[in-house]
């Protein structure tokens, strides 16, 4: 598996343009297959959840095509209801294709997705969800079989605000008969740029963003071109690192809104952080001071996914943190790698109390999910000497050239493929 060579110690400048949310990007694949008209997506990102995503539609019948940074779905002979299993493992938001494809086809076959080991990650919200909207769903043999004979507008109140059963449940109730109405519903951006798609195709659907959604069914859905909103977790990811090594860098492609909470907290730790439309602007001299408590929460609060590369920040921030991982149970397994770095870091549950060192040391460190093994390239990229971050695979999840946007800012990280 390829692996990265980095020598610590550069300060980062420049600027960089950021890709299209991976997480808004995949679940527009899966609304694809609302209509039989095709849909083109501008600003693909090319990583290799998207690479499954597009498998999928073409397993399902979708006819696929990448042009430069653009795919174009052709759903029109979409055939199949079954979700294949060997793509389901390796990608969670293979779930998606469950409201998508009951809307289309009034049954669908999954098995349980897979996608990063951080934690249990159910799917009882979206299936009660899809419950209420007349949806029978049986378990059986490690599959879940749904079918229904008309899908019917219904209040769902979601006991936490899940981002994927939020976006399920949109996409099973777009053309369903009447009204539903999702209460506590996710409020991150990605949930605004479905929104956003689905009305572009003819959907009625408003108050993404609010907590409330409300969905009025259409009877037909068109084709269109889009292009999705930037990835607001890439942008944290570089501006932390260029927060934690110092130097200046500019961001293009994601409102300071989107990631309000990381902004906020690297200007606690004492970087200068400039922002006018969807351009950030990020100046750090490399020494920063720890903030006490940094807590993972629903949108707005801090995202769980920068959660770890934030911790590798504190790391060597002058003082102790306490980080509390309110999302997912298992979300410290990059900290044992950082710690072969000279990271000090103790865990307790979902808790890291990380007290800041003087300097990280390079070591030979291996990624075990995709943000984990960014974090690991951002403490590779502040400690002193070589360090090698193994298996790319999970990094290559959720970034594209993610070691090119960091060589051009100055960054001494070369793949080396095995
Ligand atoms: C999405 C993001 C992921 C991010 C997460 C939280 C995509 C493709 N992925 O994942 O990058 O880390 O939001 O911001 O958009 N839960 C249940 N039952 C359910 C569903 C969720 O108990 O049916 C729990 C989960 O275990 C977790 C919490 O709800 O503790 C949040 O999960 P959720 O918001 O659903 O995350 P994902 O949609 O999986």
């Amino acid at each position: 598996m390829d692996k990265y060579i980095i020598d610590g110690g550069e300060k980062l400048y420049g600027k960089i343009e950021i890709q299209s949310a991976k997480n808004t990007v995949l679940p527009l694949l899966a609304a694809s297959v609302l209509t039989d008209e095709p849909v083109k997506i501008r600003g693909v990102p090319m990583i290799n959840d998207v690479e499954n995503m597009l498998r999928i539609l073409t397993e399902v019948g979708c006819k696929i095509r990448r042009q430069k940074d653009c795919a174009l779905i052709d759903s029109s002979g979409a055939a199949s209801h079954e979700i294949p299993t060997r793509l389901t493992k390796e990608l969670r938001s293979s779930v998606f294709m469950l409201g998508s494809v009951l809307t289309r086809f009034r049954r669908a076959k999954i098995s349980y997705p897979g996608g990063c080991d951080i934690g249990l990650r159910p799917i009882d919200l979206h299936l009660s969800g899809l419950k209420r909207l007349g949806v029978k769903i049986v378990e059986k043999d490690g599959y879940i079989h749904c079918e229904a004979d008309r899908l019917v507008g219904a209040e769902i109140l979601l006991d936490f605000p899940s981002v994927g059963a939020t976006e399920n449940i949109i996409l099973a109730a777009v053309k369903a008969e009447g009204i539903t109405v999702i209460r506590n519903a996710a409020k991150e951006p990605e949930i605004v740029d479905l929104q956003r798609f689905l009305n572009v195709m003819g959907a009625k659907v408003r108050g993404a963003g609010g907590g409330t959604v409300v969905i009025e069914g259409v009877k037909r859905l068109h084709g269109l071109e889009y292009t999705p909103i930037g990835d607001r977790i890439e942008a944290g990811t570089h501006l932390i690192a260029a927060a934690s090594c110092g130097g200046e860098i500019e961001t293009n492609g994601v409102p300071s809104e989107n990631i309000a909470a990381l902004l906020h907290k690297l200007r606690e730790n004492g970087c200068k952080i400039y922002t006018k439309n969807d351009r950030i602007i990020l100046i750090s001299d490399g020494r920063l001071k720890s903030v006490n408590l940094v807590e993972t929460m629903p949108f707005p609060g801090f995202p769980t996914d920068l959660q770890a590369q934030y911790s590798a920040l504190c790391c060597t921030a002058k003082g102790a943190t306490l980080v509390v991982e309110n999302l997912f149970e298992t979300r410290y397994r990059y900290a044992a790698e950082l710690k072969r770095m000279g990271a000090d870091i103790t865990i307790r549950g979902r808790t890291a109390f990380i007290q800041g060192v003087e300097k990280l040391h390079g070591a030979c460190v291996t990624a075990s999910d995709l943000r984990g093994g960014a974090a690991l390239v951002v403490a590779a990229l502040k400690a002193e000497g070589q360090s090698t971050v193994m298996d790319l695979s999970h990094v290559d999840r959720g970034y594209a050239d993610f070691e090119g946007k960091l060589r051009r800012l100055g960054a001494k990280i070369r793949r080396i493929r095995v």
